[in-house]
């Protein structure tokens, strides 16, 4: 069954820029009163001002590079008067280089920001949802999810984490009334991707975060788990899928090293 936004509450990560930006205009377009976070309050205040004579937006500050942060929004938004309805893991960081050229402090806040903030407030928001019997999770994964991506090693591996992860917990909560997508835009034009991967790329495979955003929202509409927003794209991951795994890494691991 096609799930209704209208008037429902979605709680936003990310959304002072980029796809999670995208995301919750698309969203408040749909009718859906919003709770967006982030650390850079002054574009969240921007963006519920924007957004304010649609829905109800509430701007919540928050840095999830840390587990106290994740916390102290999860209290923050159990003061609000309002249910979160979808839950929409969007913030995360893309750090370039190689695996021993990043410092151990940029790797814990990677694999806290990509991997353990969407996990911590998937275990708190879901079980809350299944109680009511409706919601839906959007988890904003990648199209470097699929392979192993030298060069960017770890946020390949956190990608490939939070994908498996959705598409494993559309199995298990499946009749629920709660399900799970996973949006796995390949390049798309946002503050944080690099100009290079851009122009390497054939025009028609960059996206824009606003039709990667409602790409996403479409699909967790009809219950897609997996979703790669953009034909080509689509492609590119089905064949990259048909051939041997030693035959991407080492591609992958060629085009690292012309890229540095
Ligand atoms: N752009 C692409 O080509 C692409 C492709 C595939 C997947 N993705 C994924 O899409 C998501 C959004 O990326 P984007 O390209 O839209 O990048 P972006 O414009 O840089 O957005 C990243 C968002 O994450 C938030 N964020 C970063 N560090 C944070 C922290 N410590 N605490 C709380 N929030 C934090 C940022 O907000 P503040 O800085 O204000 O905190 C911002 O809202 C990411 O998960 C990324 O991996 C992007």
């Amino acid at each position: 069954m096609t799930f209704t936004f209208s008037q429902t509450t979605a709680l936003v990560t990310g959304a002072s820029s980029g796809i999670g930006n995208a995301l919750a205009v698309a969203l408040a377009a749909r009718g859906v009163n919003l709770i967006v976070t982030a650390r850079r309050k002054d574009r969240l205040d921007a963006l519920a001002e924007r957004l304010g004579a649609q829905v109800n937006v509430v701007a919540l500050e928050a840095d999830l590079s840390c587990q106290d942060g994740v916390d102290d929004l999860i209290a923050a938004v159990q003061g609000l008067p309002m249910t979160v309805d979808v839950l929409v893991n969007c913030a995360g960081i893309a750090p370039h280089g190689s695996f021993l050229q990043t410092s151990d402090v940029d790797q814990q806040a990677l694999v806290q920001l990509n991997v353990m903030t969407p996990t911590r407030l998937i275990r708190h928001f879901l079980p809350l949802m299944q109680s009511r019997g409706f919601g839906r999770i959007l988890n904003v994964c990648s199209v470097a999810g699929f392979h192993a991506v030298p060069g960017m090693a770890q946020y390949g591996a956190t990608k490939a984490y939070l994908l498996s992860l959705t598409e494993a917990l559309s199995e298990e909560i499946k009749g629920s009334g709660v399900a799970a997508s996973a949006l796995c835009p390949g390049v798309t034009r946002t503050e944080s991707v690099i100009q290079a991967a851009v122009e390497a790329l054939p025009e028609a495979m960059v996206l824009d975060p606003e039709a990667v955003a409602n790409a996403g929202l479409d699909a967790l509409a009809k219950g897609e788990v997996v979703c790669v927003p953009g034909r080509l794209n689509q492609a590119a991951v089905t064949a990259a899928q048909f051939q041997p795994r030693w035959l991407m890494r080492s591609v992958g691991g060629l085009l690292a090293k012309l890229g540095s």
